[in-house]
């Protein structure tokens, strides 16, 4: 607790408007004491997080990155996170126990950016979690969707997780009130990113960070496997919500805050052009193509200190061993 108070104290000592410093003050004196309350044994823990959040996150270009994913350094900032990117809190029980799943692939880049901020975001909010990596093995297109089916299978094949964070790599939340736990309804969390001025794009829009129990999850019959490229996924997720009787539900526009570290679209994950015609099918699909059909394998399973980096063959449109190699692509 007097850690807490002399790291609080400090920010709020340095907040520029006066009025403010004093409701910060008082307010981070609660914290502090709910923290040191809530690390009793078995209290509930994650209803006293941190107040202060990072509304003016430096100019990209001065983001800090973890200085290496595979060697021990990122550990050092974060002396509590086991290896495989795991984490719980040191003197209470976590009454979440959350998993990160970022498809991935060539993004080691955004990936050391994100997991800077991430390990100590969710440490604050005193969560049982893990982070993993979901790396799509060879060359032929991005299947994001896909990528976060197989994904939530093997998660969960370790641990009994109760809420899934399908989470792009390039986006840091930038509130900490913006809670890393599930909802009644399947949760979008990015609802407000710099990309987009802070706003949400459209309504049904659902992209970016969105989280589902593994029950929610189920229900809708997980994501779309049939995606490959850029675009189309995440609003087919969303119409799939809705088919399955549940609703979005979203933190505020001043709490599911993100930026975005920017980058062109990769190599291999050009636009989909099939999408528009997929999302008017999703509502015949969705029964029929998801979690009830994924099929993929893991080519390697690696426990790194600040993840656990699961490499998986989702193969191609013509299944997981094509007869013949695909057609090259252009811009492969
Ligand atoms: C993927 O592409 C890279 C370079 O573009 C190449 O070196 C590598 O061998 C390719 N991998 C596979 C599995 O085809
Ligand atoms: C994950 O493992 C694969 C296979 O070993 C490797 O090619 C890839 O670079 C790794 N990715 C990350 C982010 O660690």
């Amino acid at each position: 607790m007097l850690d807490c108070m002399k790291n609080s104290l400090s920010h709020c000592l340095h907040h520029p408007l006066a009025i403010s410093h004093c409701v910060c003050v008082c307010v981070c004196v609660c914290v502090c004491w709910g923290e040191s309350s809530c690390c009793s044994k078995q209290q509930a823990a994650t209803n006293t997080f941190s107040v202060f959040h990072m509304t003016d996150l430096m100019p990209v270009k001065d983001l800090c990155v973890v200085s290496s994913l595979r060697g021990k350094s990122g550990s050092v900032k974060n002396p509590l996170v086991v290896r495989g990117g795991r984490y719980r809190p040191p003197n209470c029980v976590a009454r979440h126990r959350t998993a990160i799943i970022i498809p991935h692939r060539h993004r080691e880049h955004h990936l050391k950016f994100l997991l800077y901020y991430l390990h100590p975001f969710l440490q604050r909010q005193q969560l049982n979690y893990g982070i993993y990596v979901i790396h799509q093995a060879g060359n032929y297109t991005f299947n994001r969707a896909k990528l976060m089916n197989a994904g939530l299978r093997e998660a969960m094949r370790e641990e009994d997780w109760d809420c899934l964070f399908f989470h792009d790599v390039d986006l840091i939340p930038e509130d900490d009130r913006n809670t890393y736990v599930c909802d009644s309804n399947p949760k979008h969390a990015a609802v407000a990113m710099d990309k987009f001025g802070y706003k949400l794009p459209y309504k049904m829009y659902f992209g970016g960070v969105s989280a589902l129990t593994p029950l929610q999850y189920l229900k809708m019959n997980g994501f779309p496997n049939n995606y490959w490229g850029w675009g189309g996924e995440d609003d087919d997720i969303g119409i799939r919500v809705s088919l399955a009787g549940m609703y979005i539900t979203r933190p505020s526009v001043k709490v599911g805050r993100y930026k975005m570290i920017k980058h062109k679209l990769d190599k291999g994950n050009d636009v989909n052009p099939k999408r528009f015609n997929m999302l008017a099918k999703t509502r015949q699909t969705w029964r029929l193509d998801g979690m009830n059909t994924v099929e993929y394998e893991v080519i390697s399973r690696e426990y790194l200190p600040l993840y656990t980096n699961i490499t998986v063959n989702i193969g191609t449109e013509a299944g997981l061993h094509p007869p013949r190699p695909p057609p090259k692509r252009k811009r492969d």
